[in-house]
């Protein structure tokens, strides 16, 4: 003890690096099986780096972060922060992290690491930065509005798909699962946004692109009548929705797919990563189309990651977010979560079908952020938006829904 403190006499305060404590602590909430392998292709790489720093793996289980964000939100408040954690850009990233002051700019990183030619300038420019600062950097970027199939479930009922879908042909499909007794859509809602998220996808259907920009601009009002049309058709999709979807995830609906329970599922790319997991072949065992109607466009969801002001292991943090902006960690973390490397230079021909499908489709297609994933409008909207889902699902009453959102858009309105 006496030793100890005349040794530290003099010396530089003993920060937890120079104690010997050499860690890395990241949060998020990739805990199903794809999503786990890929942050474990990152940890790996980090580990060949700089295999003297221990990774702390912080994660809290739950599809879309709803049960994550508020955990990292008490530890963000509490001056408890991770080095880094994962985050969407726009409203999530700069709306609950980068406002209240809990991130540190990487804009150093752009400069650099040659970053500022890789990624893409207008997602980086508009969902990244404030004030000519940047706040984080992506590893990759999911599609949000795909419709995943089983094919043999369908080559045995006699449905072809094509390489796109209208409402009409998958309400016909529907009708002809139903009468064979199979529930023709997979839904695992036991956290709402899984329905929320297939009702995002159907809006965007129904209104377009241009549609979707007006509305979160406020151009559009959410009870105009393509809305409630949206909001009709998403409540005629609950006739064909397994019995037991609020008592699943989004990962055991993929899996009922996988089964042949049931044949069809609107979810986020990241169940590519779940067929990977489990060894399914692209075309022969799944196969993929657009949402009904929204052929030609591309709901982005995209994954970053921070920096914490205060990072407990600052110089950690930095390597691990120079890793993550790295070619090398963009093709081995994207091959198996199923987004698409967020850097426009990978090597293209490391990736499948489904991949090259999602990457021409983010090259050609309209772009259009997520609502349901944090995106596209403040915390407050998007929690108004799962409420109203909720409510929703149980009592189709397409009045209520949409007043709940007009009410909800003026609310954020007020307070942006
Ligand atoms: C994230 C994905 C994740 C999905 C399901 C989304 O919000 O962007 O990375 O796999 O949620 O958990």
């Amino acid at each position: 003890m006496a030793i100890a403190a005349l040794f530290a006499i003099g010396q530089a305060p003993v920060t937890s690096e120079a104690a010997g404590e050499d860690k890395l602590e990241v949060f998020s909430w990739w805990t199903s099986g794809g999503e786990a392998a890929a942050l474990n292709g990152l940890f790996n790489i980090y580990k060949k780096q700089d295999p003297g720093v221990e990774i702390v793996n912080a994660t809290v289980a739950g599809g879309g972060g709803s049960a994550a964000r508020p955990v990292l939100q008490t530890r963000l408040a509490g001056g408890n922060p991770p080095d880094s954690w994962q985050t969407h850009p726009g409203w999530e990233l700069l709306g609950q992290y980068v406002e209240p002051g809990y991130c540190e700019p990487i804009t150093e990183l752009y400069k650099s690491d040659g970053w500022d030619k890789a990624f893409p300038k207008e997602l980086v420019a508009n969902l990244m930065t404030k004030d000519r600062k940047i706040y984080a950097v992506l590893a990759g970027i999911h599609r949000g509005n795909v419709l995943w199939y089983n094919t043999k479930l369908l080559e045995k009922n006699g449905i072809k798909v094509g390489n796109r879908m209208t409402f009409d042909e998958f309400f016909a499909t529907c009708d002809k699962l139903k009468a064979a007794g199979i529930p023709a859509l997979g839904v695992g809602d036991s956290g709402i946004w899984a329905s929320a998220e297939l009702f995002e996808n159907t809006l965007l259907g129904v209104i377009g692109p241009k549609g979707w920009s007006d509305l979160f601009t406020g151009a559009m009002q959410w009870d105009d009548p393509k809305v409630k049309e949206a909001m009709k058709l998403f409540a005629k999709m609950q006739n064909y929705v397994n019995p037991d979807h609020s008592a699943q995830s989004w990962d055991q609906a993929i899996k009922a797919l996988m089964e042949g329970k049931v044949a069809f599922s609107s979810m986020g790319d990241w169940a590519d990563g779940e067929f990977l997991k489990a060894n399914m072949k692209e075309k022969a065992d799944f196969g993929w189309v657009s949402h009904p109607g929204t052929d030609g466009s591309f709901i982005v969801v995209a994954d970053g990651f921070t920096l914490a002001k205060g990072a407990p292991h600052k110089d950690a943090a930095l390597a691990w977010l120079k890793m993550v902006g790295s070619k090398e960690a963009q093709e081995a973390f994207n091959t198996l979560k199923g987004s698409i490397p967020a850097r426009t230079d990978v090597d293209r021909s490391k990736f499948d079908a489904y991949h090259q499908w999602s990457m021409d489709s983010f090259a050609k297609d309209k772009l259009v952020a997520s609502c349901v994933h944090g995106e596209a409008a403040p915390a407050a909207f998007q929690q108004a938006l799962n409420d109203a889902v909720t409510a929703f699902v149980t009592d189709k009453n397409v009045d209520n829904f949409a007043n709940a959102l007009v009410q909800a858009a003026k609310e954020s309105q007020s307070t942006k």
